[in-house]
């Protein structure tokens, strides 16, 4: 498989850059910079990127690369600090920028050397996207300049014979120009990328490699009904199925009909598949429990005793089979932020079952592409195109004391909303509806009401860290409104939140 090497020396848009190759059907991956020589040429790159970073390259502690990458013969683009590593380790010299005109930050107007193949085709002049503080004082022998500003007059260079380029923007965020297609440019006509990667070849030889490592071995799998753990699943079922066990813990907690859903969309496999219907025993342990920690805090210890029992049942499983997508191996090892929320994956390792090794099948794919293998794969559309849905379900929507009745009521304006927003136009990358602790007064026919308060919460977002507030359409707001107020006894008042993330978050706990 044609690879692209993506090695990260801790810049905001890696990820960016990664899905911007594999958007060109090229298949790579993120390596950090700390990674071993030997297991970076074990890939067997066609080309390298090189991303930005936060350092500077004339820091003693600044993230290096040995030079011996150079002699591969493969083609390297290097992006901003990956550009100015690049120049200083060649022989260039890279400083603080000494005055401002040479210090970049935001959109800037680049004029290109088209004769460059990196450039080819393209218009020679358009807006980019910098961000950096350093300047290259010199560049390597060898090197020429390919693009400019006025300000800056190497904001990329390359040494074609080599195949080494170097720019100072950022090509892979949408602000600059005709980004796609310098990185299209640099896998197509550079590196020689014949761009056939589909996720057709990588089902295939995904599922070889699983049937080579498993062998006659036990999987299980915790399988939450969330998009994930479900293609982990139904890609595991393809590969090994009979040896494989999917529990599936319904702790009562799950959007209308859902259970049922997740059951049923797992019927054609021949894999054995245990629900739990544990909807008693969630209950009871957050009888009376109102605090949101306390609450994910119990259903998380609740869902890992629930699992470690069927676990128990199994006997002895070789592998435990988990739904971890390229973002949180990425991401993992970030940075200590502080807890805002003690997020519960179904996934979660519990350390009692005894198992051999762990199996990540889908730890290479964005969840754009763990969709499309969902597909693939043959799952229901209303499985693989599902918004995310928390691990402690509706029990982080329910404000205050959880009970049966209550999320009984939630669920039904829940399945309302979603409904009538799916009907619309606009699709928020998250909807749902939350049932409030607060009671108000109302009046229905003839009569005084004391219900619920029910808030109705849409978001956009592209990553869940950061999200806005949706402008639905009032119409559509106000056809759930009545619905819901209609078809559910107990609530008398919605309300829609329009606050953004941050200062809220996207769940109400
Ligand atoms: P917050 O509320 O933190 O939510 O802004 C961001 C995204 O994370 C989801 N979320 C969870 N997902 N386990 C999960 O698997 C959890 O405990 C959990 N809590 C929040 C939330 O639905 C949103 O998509």
């Amino acid at each position: 498989m044609e690879t692209i090497l993506i090695l990260d020396f801790g810049g905001q848009y890696n990820q960016l850059i990664a899905r911007r190759v594999r958007a060109c059907n090229v298949y790579c991956e993120v390596k950090p910079w700390t990674t071993p020589l030997e297991e970076l040429k074990a890939l067997k790159p066609i080309g390298i990127i090189f991303t930005g970073g936060p350092s500077s390259v004339y820091l003693d502690d600044a993230p290096r690369v040995s030079p011996e990458i150079f002699t591969w013969g493969v083609p390297i683009l290097g992006i901003c600090y990956g550009c100015q590593l690049m120049a200083q380790t060649l022989g260039g010299k890279v400083t603080e920028a000494q005055d401002d005109s040479a210090r970049e930050y935001g959109k800037t107007r680049t004029f290109y050397d088209t004769d460059c193949k990196l450039f080819r085709g393209l218009p020679d002049a358009g807006v980019s996207w910098m961000s950096h503080g350093d300047y290259m004082a010199r560049v390597p022998e060898g090197f020429t300049l390919t693009a400019h500003s006025a300000a800056c007059p190497n904001v990329a260079i390359a040494d074609e014979k080599r195949g080494f380029y170097g720019v100072q923007f950022h090509p892979e965020v949408n602000h600059t120009d005709f980004g796609t297609d310098m990185i299209r440019n640099f896998l197509c006509h550079i590196c020689h990328a014949k761009g056939d990667w589909t996720m057709g070849d990588y089902r295939q030889r995904i599922i070889a490699s699983l049937r080579k490592k498993v062998g006659t071995g036990k999987v299980l799998l915790a399988l939450s009904g969330g998009v994930d753990s479900s293609v982990a699943a139904a890609l595991l079922a393809e590969a090994v199925g009979s040896q494989l066990t999917c529990v599936f813990v319904d702790h009562g907690l799950m959007r209308l009909n859902e259970g049922d859903e997740v059951e049923a969309a797992f019927a054609k496999w021949d894999i054995q598949f245990v629900r739990v219907n544990a909807e008693k025993r969630f209950l009871n342990a957050l009888a009376g429990v109102t605090e949101p920690e306390r609450k994910r805090k119990i259903i998380g210890e609740t869902f890992i005793r629930v699992f470690e029992e069927e676990a128990k049942k199994i006997g002895k499983v070789d592998f435990l089979a988990q739904g971890t997508i390229y973002p949180d191996v990425i991401e993992s090892g970030a940075g200590d932020a502080a807890v805002i929320k003690s997020h519960h994956n179904v996934g979660g390792l519990p350390d009692y079952v005894d198992f051999r090794e762990i199996l990540e099948p889908l730890r290479m794919l964005f969840k754009d592409e763990v969709r499309v293998l969902g597909r693939e794969l043959g799952l229901p559309e209303y499985l693989v195109s599902r918004q995310p849905f928390p691990g402690p379900g509706l029990a982080i929507r329910i404000m205050g004391e959880i009970t049966r009745e209550k999320a009984e009521l939630l669920r039904q304006a829940d399945f309302i909303f979603r409904e009538e927003v799916e009907k619309g136009e606009t699709r928020p990358d998250q909807y749902f509806a939350v049932l409030t602790d607060t009671r108000s007064v109302g009046v229905m026919g003839d009569g005084r009401t004391y219900d619920y308060t029910l808030a109705l919460r849409a978001v956009t977002t592209s990553d869940f860290m950061t999200a806005q507030w949706a402008r639905l359409p009032y119409e559509v707001l106000e056809k759930a409104s009545t619905r819901i107020i209609n078809e559910v006894p107990g609530v008398n008042r919605i309300c829609y939140d329009i606050t953004s993330k941050p200062p809220a978050t996207v769940e109400w706990e």
